[in-house]
């Protein structure tokens, strides 16, 4: 039987693109989506995709819909924290909301969905988790100081968790996307992002496929050796 995928967040942009590549993989994928109804509804009928509704934000809305998930499909082997947000303003303007909101649904996020999976991952010695961070959780960003801080800290999660789940065949890893042609990104100011791209050493912006691609690489049954890096793609726009 197929390894069960739940993607994050996996209905629109990236997500969409990881829910895709998996599903064509031969995986069987359980996308979550967190509000947007119709968008999840025309992804279904348009991939044949099983989406999910559930707050990633909230822990007990995680381990409800992480239940049902594995009651509908099976065991979750593979978990891609892809779900996220952004609420960009710099610090003076910044109210609390649009930094717990980012922290919450973007960091807190990774808590919640992999205590959720990772005791069965254990018994099982199996699983696999990627995280997408971002260029923005390594590099920092002008008017990011919740969403930098948010991703930096799934740099950090990432390490610690993969050192935890080494004995048990489970490997972590984060994937670090530059600028990807998503909603996300069109909502920057067009003469900002402007200005961005001009910096991204191939010229462009990275296409959510491209994000995918990493993901399969990561969670392939015979990546046991591959934990705790980050896979940046980000176009050479930042390299360390
Ligand atoms: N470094 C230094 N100064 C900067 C700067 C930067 N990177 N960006 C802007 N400034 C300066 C401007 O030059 C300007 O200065 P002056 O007033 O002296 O001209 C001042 O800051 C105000 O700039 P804005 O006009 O842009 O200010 P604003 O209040 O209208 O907007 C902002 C601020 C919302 C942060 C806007 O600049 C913005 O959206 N920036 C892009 C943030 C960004 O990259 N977000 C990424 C979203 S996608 C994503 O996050 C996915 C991922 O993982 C990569």
């Amino acid at each position: 039987m197929s390894r069960v995928a739940l993607v994050t967040g996996g209905t629109r942009g990236i997500g969409e693109a990881i829910s895709v590549g998996l599903k064509e993989a031969g995986y069987s994928v359980a996308a979550n989506y967190a509000g947007n109804d119709q968008k999840a509804n025309e992804f279904k009928e348009r991939t044949g995709i099983s989406v999910f509704k559930f707050d990633v934000s909230d822990f007990e809305s995680v381990k409800g819909g992480i239940a049902q998930i594995e009651a509908e499909l099976g065991p979750v082997d593979i978990l891609v924290n892809n779900a996220g947000i952004t609420r960009d303003t710099t610090i003076h303007r910044m109210d609390y909301q649009q930094w717990e909101d980012v922290i919450h649904t973007n960091l807190t996020s990774c808590f919640n969905t992999c205590r959720c999976v990772i005791e069965g991952m254990r018994s099982r010695g199996f699983g696999r988790v990627v995280n997408i961070g971002s260029i923005n959780g390594q590099a920092g960003q002008y008017g990011q100081v919740n969403y930098a801080a948010a991703k930096s800290g799934i740099h950090g999660f990432t390490k610690a968790l993969a050192q935890e789940g080494a004995a048990k065949g489970i490997t972590v890893n984060a994937i670090a996307p530059g600028y990807i042609d998503t909603d996300m990104v069109r909502a920057v100011p067009e003469d900002v992002l402007k200005k961005i791209v001009a910096k991204v050493p191939v010229g462009r912006l990275g296409k959510a496929e491209e994000i995918a691609r990493g993901v399969l690489f990561l969670v392939a049954d015979d990546g046991g050796f591959i934990t705790g890096s980050t896979l940046s793609i980000n176009g050479g726009q930042h390299m360390y």
